[in-house]
């Protein structure tokens, strides 16, 4: 979910409207706002579906200088317009927003709660009402009561809350969920994301934890859990409107896809020094090859990187390297080597498994490193160091160049960190050589579109299910390619390790399903030709992605060749490409497809 709120500007529904249409990834089932100032005039306006429903409600009778607003990715609670936030108390004098998830909200219904008072079945109606039961049946003063709410409630939030009778101020509170104030002249902004505010203003403050936040339209009251006044300077976002825009493209995601070539040139910039060597912060790589085995801890497709990542350190630093799905790992830890070091893979930096793992982490002490896209992001402040990925904003729900600047960086350094052990491997590994051929070849593989178009209508046109299969790193790249697929055509396809299909998932081969296999190794790419054999033999459509020097005549896309040890970012590009075309020619929603979020902010 994500959430706005303005004072003191005139056009406080425009900016609203502006601030969720950029939060849009972060959910989009349902959104509202409520608008206010001193006429009396309250107006709130929600809707089921997106951002442009939610416009189409709102009249010009819609004004006033104070207003909060919230677009929803449904926890509790179906999305409808009941459970779009902004939720009102009973008595109609708060309201409020909330991004996260309250875990205790069955007991503080129990204790403190009419049932009879509650109008949907969300969790953050309850935390609206409980301010208002500390006000009216303690008479405490609004402050305190949101205090003593904050100190009832357990879970994760980022709430904004305006009181109808003192329309002069918004109070803000944050738990594990994102949000900044931004500063203006004679305005203030809160938002989850500072992009959804950039064009108000570069200047943002951040919010810590447990921090109780009064915002009026010329100041900002910082109050830690003792009640003692922060002071805390702003910091300027460094946001280019341009870079998030569409432009000329029908799409964020194929507008992404075309950027990738773009990106690895950028990376190898920034992570050179003067002499053309490519270099990481000392202390990250003096930690790294300090420890006796890694742990790469991320979600969706970034875990899918952490992946390619893996075989990227175990050949270049030779430090054993684990795999792990944030979700999972969180629960149920594994035995840790005794000198550990972790790597958290997030585009957004805002994934709320993933920093549940980091808290634990750094509660034990242990040196962690955070590869993300956005600076100042949650996991990037409370991990102790960051690599920045560099890709510009990823606006599309499926993500495509933030997963190949992923791996980038983390070839970096893994090149870097061998160096760093003396190992001749990482030493003779030109990697900026190699680079530069990878983003040479993706821009062979982006303008061969209308193949891929074709590709598609001829494979893909009906099909209701689909396999990428691959040994090695075509394996990981078959799991990241099948969830392109599956994310935003909504055919449901599987990456499978080329030799596990026999093992029991053939028997969902029919005649015509769509079987990709991809090869980029010789030796193991033979074998997947046997089993791209054995499907064919069951009347499977083989579909072949082979590198130049190990392909057959038949294979229907060639992929320029590279280094064997950076063929997923060549190889993973006719795949977003493929997974593009697929939903397109379906008439989906391209870059927001349905039930999904960019930013899952929830565990
Ligand atoms: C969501 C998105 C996925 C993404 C995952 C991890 O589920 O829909 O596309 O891969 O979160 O996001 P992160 O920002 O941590 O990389």
């Amino acid at each position: 979910c994500g959430i706005v709120g303005v004072i003191g500007k005139k056009n406080t529904t425009e900016i609203l409207i502006q601030g969720l249409e950029k939060l849009e990834y972060r959910g989009y089932d349902s959104a509202g706002i409520f608008v206010t100032g001193h006429d009396d005039q309250d107006h709130l306006v929600k809707s089921q579906g997106r951002i442009a429903d939610l416009k189409e409600k709102i009249d010009g009778r819609v004004q006033g200088d104070i207003g909060i607003g919230h677009t929803r990715w449904a926890t509790h609670g179906k999305p409808s317009e009941t459970n779009a936030h902004p939720h009102t108390s009973n008595d109609g004098r708060f309201v409020l927003v909330h991004n996260g998830v309250i875990e205790n909200f069955e007991e503080i219904r129990a204790h403190f709660i009419n049932d009879d008072l509650l109008k949907g079945e969300t969790d953050t109606e309850i935390a609206v009402q409980l301010v208002s039961y500390f006000v009216t049946q303690e008479s405490m003063t609004v402050k305190e009561a949101f205090k003593k709410a904050l100190t009832i409630i357990k879970g994760s939030y980022a709430f904004a809350l305006v009181d109808k009778q003192n329309p002069d101020q918004i109070y803000v509170a944050k738990n594990k969920s994102p949000l900044l104030v931004g500063l203006g002249a004679d305005f203030n902004v809160i938002c989850s994301d500072a992009m959804a505010m950039i064009q108000e203003t570069k200047h943002f403050v951040e919010i810590v934890d447990g921090e109780l936040v009064t915002i009026w339209a010329d100041k900002v009251e910082i109050e830690d859990e003792k009640g003692n006044l922060i002071r805390r300077e702003p910091y300027e976002a460094q946001l280019d409107l341009e870079d998030m825009e569409k432009g000329t493209y029908a799409h964020y995601m194929l507008k992404e896809i075309d950027e990738q070539p773009a990106v690895m040139r950028r990376l190898i910039q920034r992570y050179s020094d003067d002499q053309n060597h490519l270099k990481v912060d000392a202390k990250i790589v003096e930690e790294l090859i300090a420890s006796e085995r890694v742990y790469i801890v991320a979600c969706g497709t970034s875990w899918h990187a952490g992946w390619v990542g893996k075989q990227l350190l175990e050949q270049l630093v030779e430090i054993p390297v684990e795999v792990h799905l944030a979700s999972e790992f969180g629960y149920n830890m594994p035995i840790l080597a005794k000198k550990p070091f972790f790597i958290f893979l997030s585009q957004s930096g805002e994934t709320a498994d993933s920093r549940q793992v980091l808290v634990k982490i750094n509660h034990l002490g242990h040196p962690s490193l955070t590869l993300t896209n956005v600076p100042g992001s949650t996991l990037s402040r409370e991990a102790k160091h960051t690599l920045l990925l560099h890709a510009g904003p990823e606006i599309a729900v499926a993500s495509t160049k933030a997963y190949t600047a992923q791996i980038a960086v983390l070839a970096i350094l893994a090149k870097v960190a061998g160096e760093g052990r003396g190992l001749e491997k990482a030493k003779v590994f030109d990697l900026i050589h190699q680079l530069g051929l990878v983003a040479n070849g993706m821009d062979v593989l982006i303008n061969e579109k209308e193949a891929m178009a074709k590709l598609v209508e001829e494979s893909l046109s009906t099909t209701r299910n689909a396999f990428y299969i691959g040994r090695g790193v075509d394996y990981y790249v078959s799991m990241e390619a099948s969830l392109k697929l599956k994310e935003i055509s909504y055919i449901q396809a599987e990456g499978f390790a080329a030799g596990e299909l026999k093992h029991g998932t053939i028997a969902l081969v029919e005649e015509g399903t769509p079987v990709f296999g991809i090869i980029t190794d010789l030796v193991m790419g033979s074998h997947t030709r046997g089993n791209l054999k054995e499907v064919e033999s069951r009347g499977a459509n083989t579909i072949v992605i082979a590198m130049e020097g190990f392909e057959r005549s038949g294979d229907a896309i060639i992929l320029p060749q590279v280094d064997t040890l950076l063929s997923p970012l060549v190889s993973v590009i006719p795949t977003q490409l493929i997974a593009y075309f697929a939903s397109l020619q379906r008439g989906l929603d391209v870059d927001k497809p349905r039930n999904l979020a960019k930013s899952v902010t929830v565990e």
